[in-house]
C-alpha cells in the first residue's frame, strides 16, 4: 500500500475484506437493477435460471450469464437503458470499426462516478490538484476526451482540451500553457515528439512530468521509448465504453507494475476465452467485468475480449491486470500462427536504426496469406544500418512466431501518422477469404 494514505480515496483506503463486503453488497443491487429495469437482462437471467437474489457471494457472479458486443448492438441504440430517457444526462458511442456503433448512455450519478475514477486514475499516475493537463484524447463520442477531462476537473487542474489533431498547435500549447501532465494515445504521443522535433524543440525541455496513455496497446518498448524521448514517467490507464470509458483501471506511477482495477466499482473476471469458464488469477484469459455501480447502463459480465491477467495489488489493496498486449479482435491468424500487433512492436522498438512507427500488411501471394512488416528508419540511419535492420527483424519475427515475414524499411515519414487510435493493420487480402472486419481471418 502506499504510504501516503492521505492521498487515496475512502474506496482506495479499504482493506482487503472491506472492499469485498462491498462488491457483494454492491454485485446484489446492480443484479437487482439490471433484473428490474432492463428486459435483456431479465430475459437473460431467467432463462439461465438464476435470480439475483442466487448471488450470495462474489463467486457466485459465475451463474450468470455473459453479455457480448453484439447483445449491445442488437438493442441499439437505448435498449439497454435501465432508466428512464429523462434521467440520460450524455452518450457516448463505442469506437467499432464496423457495423453499428455501441451506444453508452450516462445519468448524473455514472456522470459523477466516472469524473472520481480518472481523478482516482490521474492521481495514482503522480497528478496533483493545481496540475496542468493537456488532453489530447478525441472529443465527441469517443469516450477519451470528455472523460479525461472531467476527471482532471474533478482532482482540481486546469485542463487544456486540446482533442487530436492539428499537431503543430499542440506543440506551442504545451511549450506555452506549460501542463504537467499530458493525457494521449501512445500513437499520437509518438506523432507529437516528431512534431516538437521537427519544429526543432527538444520534448526532453517541456514542462511535461507525466504521461497517462490509453485506449490501445503498448509495449514496455514503447514505455522506453517515450520516457527517454521526453524525460517523462508514462503510465498506462485502461478502459472501455461499455463499462464507463476511461478509468476502469490505472497503473501507478510508483510501481508501473500493471493497472490496479477499480474493483470498488468495476468487478473483473477472466475466462477462457473458447469455454467461458472463470479461471483463477494469475492466469491469462479474457476479461470480463460487471459494473457494481452503474445507473443508466449496468453491464453484467462484459466481454470485453481484451486478453490479460490479473494479479494480486502492490501498490493498492486492488487486484492489478497486467497490460493488455491485445485484443480476440487485433489478433491475425496467418497460416494457422496467431499474431498480436504488440509482438511485432517489441521487436521493431529494439530493433537499432529504426523508428517506433510500423505497419503490418497481410496480402494473398496464391493460397497462400502473407505478412510484410513495414517499418521507418530512423533520420540517421544509414543504408547498411537499414539493411541490418531488416534481416534482423526477419529474424526476430521468425524466432518470436514462427511466422515468415517480409521486412520493408521505409524513408523516415512514409507511414501514416496516428491522430487517435492507431490502425496497425493494412488487410489487403480479397474480401471472399474474410468475412470478418479487418485484423481478422478465419485460419488459413
Ligand atoms: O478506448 C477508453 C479509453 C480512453 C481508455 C482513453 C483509455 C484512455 P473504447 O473506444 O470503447 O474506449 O475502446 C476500448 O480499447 O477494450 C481495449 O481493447 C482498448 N484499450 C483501452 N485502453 C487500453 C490500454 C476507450 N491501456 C478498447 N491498453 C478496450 C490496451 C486498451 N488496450
Amino acid at each position: 500500500m502506499s504510504d501516503r494514505t492521505d492521498l487515496l480515496d475512502a474506496g482506495e483506503r479499504l482493506d482487503a475484506a472491506g472492499l469485498r463486503a462491498l462488491q457483494e453488497e454492491r454485485l446484489r443491487a446492480q443484479l437487482r437493477h439490471a433484473y428490474d429495469n432492463v428486459p435483456f437482462y431479465r430475459e437473460r437471467f431467467d432463462k439461465a435460471g438464476v435470480r439475483p437474489d442466487d448471488c450470495r457471494g462474489l463467486a457466485d457472479l459465475a451463474r450468470f450469464p455473459f453479455t457480448t458486443k453484439d447483445d449491445l448492438r442488437e438493442h441499439y441504440p437505448d435498449g439497454m437503458f435501465a432508466v428512464p430517457r429523462d434521467r440520460i444526462r450524455r452518450i457516448h458511442a463505442s469506437s467499432g470499426t464496423t457495423g453499428r456503433p455501441t451506444i453508452v448512455g450516462y445519468t448524473d450519478g455514472d456522470l459523477s462516478m466516472w469524473a472520481d475514477m480518472v481523478a482516482r486514475s490521474l492521481r495514482a499516475a503522480g497528478a496533483r490538484p493545481g496540475d496542468t493537463v493537456h488532453v489530447a484524447y478525441g472529443y465527441g463520442l469517443f469516450t477519451g476526451g470528455l472523460g479525461a477531462h472531467y476527471g482532471a476537473e474533478r482532482l482540481g487542474c486546469t485542463v487544456v482540451p486540446a482533442s487530436g489533431g492539428m499537431t503543430s498547435r499542440q506543440v506551442q500549447l504545451i511549450q506555452d500553457l506549460r501542463p504537467g501532465v499530458i493525457m494521449v494515445t501512445p500513437s499520437y504521443m509518438l506523432t507529437l515528439l516528431d512534431e516538437f522535433e521537427r519544429q526543432g524543440a527538444d520534448p526532453r525541455g517541456t514542462s511535461l512530468r507525466v504521461g497517462v496513455f490509453g485506449a490501445e496497446p503498448w509495449t514496455e518498448g514503447m514505455r522506453q521509448e517515450i520516457e527517454e524521448r521526453c524525460g517523462i514517467d508514462a503510465v498506462d490507464i485502461y478502459g472501455l465504453s461499455e463499462v464507463i470509458g476511461p478509468g476502469v483501471a490505472q497503473e501507478c506511477v510508483e510501481t508501473k507494475d500493471g493497472l490496479h482495477v477499480h474493483e470498488d466499482h468495476f468487478y473483473p473476471e477472466i475466462v477462457d476465452p473458447v469455454t467461458g469458464e472463470v479461471l483463477p488469477d494469475g492466469e491469462r484469459g479474457e476479461l470480463v467485468f460487471t459494473s457494481l455501480t452503474k445507473e443508466a447502463m449496468p453491464v453484467i459480465r462484459y466481454r470485453t475480449r481484451d486478453l490479460t491477467r490479473l494479479l494480486p495489488g502492490t501498490a493498492r489493496t486492488f487486484r492489478r491486470m497486467e497490460k493488455v498486449t491485445g485484443r480476440s479482435d487485433d489478433m491475425v491468424i496467418l497460416r494457422g500462427v496467431n499474431l498480436f500487433p504488440t509482438q511485432i512492436e517489441e521487436i521493431v522498438l529494439r530493433t537499432p536504426g529504426v523508428a517506433p512507427h510500423f505497419q503490418l500488411r497481410l496480402t494473398r501471394e496464391g493460397r497462400l496469406d502473407a505478412l510484410t512488416v513495414r517499418a521507418e528508419a530512423r533520420p540517421d540511419a544509414s543504408a547498411e544500418v537499414r539493411a541490418a535492420a531488416a534481416r534482423s527483424m526477419a529474424t526476430a519475427v521468425k524466432d518470436g512466431t514462427g511466422l515468415s515475414a517480409a521486412v520493408e524499411i521505409l524513408d523516415p515519414e512514409s507511414l501514416e501518422r496516428s491522430v487517435g487510435k492507431i490502425r496497425r493493420i493494412v488487410d489487403e487480402r480479397p474480401r471472399q477469404c474474410s468475412t470478418r472486419p479487418a485484423g481478422l481471418s478465419a485460419p488459413s
